[in-house]
């Protein structure tokens, strides 16, 4: 095989500058950007604010904080629901943009803010950080001891208002989640051009930590081909500069399963970036994550207990970090008082369990990280294989062909010839293969086990099977989950 790399078209120095201008000149606000005091603001900010440092020292002492998700669009109700997040435990807070200011409809945004200004309503579902400028956001930044990350845009503006991270590398949730038409030579286009920020950044020593979130399992399957997508996404990302990274692990309710997935993860995303040659790029941490992207517990008890359940897992592995969502996620845009009452809750378990620093050896883990681990390896043998020694081509052939799969993606351009179940104990296995390059005796642990819920269930296991497992959390129930239309 020929020598591991990651393709790039690096971007000059010059070529560089002019794109981020050009990006900065869609809005007025764009001018509050100066290059070289945006680096000097944010080499001014202190630990407190900076997302790796808070992630390593939350480490260090073996504590934990909720990453949640939130965003309203009038600046002093912003501060004072960052507040509350702080006053709840938060120090990892995010800025979640509304949807208009993702899609770059900045003209539109404009009119509501003015609005949403005027009448004090939240008519917008998120932050509009482009059209509220760096000035302000600045003003955010300081009302709240605590790091800041910006959530679906921000862009330059964000890293000028002292926002601590940023994202890069090939993102597999813009495509295999967000996207409908996007192909994944697109993705790779778009991941790769201009993307030299982080770098410049890091070139004169400002460190801007991100969050890889692969390709996301939105329904209970195995987690293999998010995480080859994790370490795909880390490689290209450390290739750009990045410095500082951490998965987010997408816990899918089986705690064997998500108990070695937190363990497995980390693991190969160090190993895969020392073989490519990045050891100077740094794992901050590991974040469990309760993913939002299948129903979820619309009751109170139930979307309680599933964050909680997510943060248990977190304290029991040791993590320095959940990413969590509200209790309100099945109804809509959570409020100040349920985004406080929800992460107090999980504050709770860290606390009280995170605190007993328990050891905790749970049985079958060593099995579901051995598979898991086969599994992430053949994938990626064969996409190296592909590329012939180079991940981004190899990647991009692996999804064209099934080899990189994953099932209920909105985007026309997956081959979706892959589907998981729950087995007899909730555990998610592949109930159909598509071209995923696993060995024999890997598929036959999937038929096995799959063969032990179909008898307990009288009946063969069917897409059927597969839509009912859809809610299992939601419906509280993870082994004999009952039909949803009955
Ligand atoms: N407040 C809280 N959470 C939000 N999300 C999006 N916008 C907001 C907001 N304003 C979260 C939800 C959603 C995911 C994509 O991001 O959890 O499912």
């Amino acid at each position: 095989m020929k020598k591991l790399r990651v393709s790039n078209q690096r971007v000059d120095d010059e070529l560089l500058m002019r794109k981020r201008r050009e990006e900065l000149n869609k809005w007025p606000t764009g001018k509050e950007v100066d290059f070289d005091e945006a680096v000097a603001y944010q080499k001014s900010l202190p630990d407190s604010k900076i997302w790796w440092k808070v992630m390593v020292k939350l480490r260090e002492e073996g504590r934990m904080s909720v990453f949640p998700r939130a965003g309203t669009p009038v600046l002093e109700k912003m501060i004072e629901l960052c507040q509350g997040l702080r006053d709840s435990g938060v120090v990892l807070i995010p800025v979640t943009t509304d949807s208009y200011t993702r899609l770059g409809q900045y003209e539109k945004v404009e009119g509501i803010l003015q609005e949403c200004n005027r009448t004090g309503q939240a008519l917008l579902n998120g932050y509009p950080i482009i059209n509220q400028g760096v000035k302000k956001t600045r003003k955010l930044v300081e009302s709240v001891d605590a790091a800041f990350s910006p959530r679906g845009a921000g862009g330059e503006i964000a890293i000028a208002s002292g926002l601590t991270t940023f994202g890069g590398g090939m993102g597999f949730l813009g495509f295999g989640s967000y996207s409908k038409n996007m192909t994944v030579r697109e993705l790779a286009e778009r991941s790769q051009n201009g993307q030299r920020i982080v770098g410049w950044y890091a070139d004169r020593g400002v460190i801007l930590c991100t969050d890889l979130h692969g390709w996301l399992p939105s329904a209970p399957f195995p987690l293999s081909v998010n995480i080859v997508c994790l370490i795909i996404e880390a490689v290209t990302a450390a290739e750009q500069g990045q410095k500082a990274l951490y998965p987010i692990v997408h816990c899918m309710g089986n705690m064997v399963q998500d108990m070695a997935w937190i363990k497995l993860a980390p693991r190969l995303i160090r190993e895969y970036l020392d073989k490519f040659g990045y050891k100077d790029c740094m794992i901050t941490g590991t974040c469990p994550a309760q993913t939002p992207l299948f129903p979820v517990a619309m009751d109170l008890g139930g979307a309680f207990a599933y964050l909680n359940y997510i943060s248990m897992v977190g304290a029991l592995s040791k993590s320095n970090a959940v990413d969590l969502r509200s209790i309100d996620e099945g109804a809509g845009v959570p409020t100040k008082d349920t985004n406080s009452v929800s992460y107090r809750s999980a504050k709770w378990i860290f606390d009280v369990v995170r605190e007993q620093q328990i050891e905790i050896d749970v049985k079958g883990v060593d099995t579901e990280e051995k598979v898991t681990e086969i599994e992430v390896r053949a994938i990626l043998d064969k996409i190296l294989e592909l590329g012939d020694g180079d991940i981004v081509d190899g990647a991009i052939k692996a999804v064209e062909s099934g080899v990189l799969d994953s099932p209920w993606s909105p985007n026309v351009n997956v081959k979706d010839k892959v589907l998981g179940v729950r087995d007899a104990h909730g555990a998610c296995r592949y109930l159909e293969f598509g071209n995923l390059p696993f060995p024999e005796d890997i598929k036959e642990f999937h038929r096995e086990k799959i063969a032990e819920r179909e008898k307990l269930e009288g009946k063969k296991a069917d897409y059927h099977t597969a839509v009912r497992d859809l809610w299992s959390l939601s419906k509280g129930k993870i082994v004999g989950i009952p039909p949803y239309n009955q």
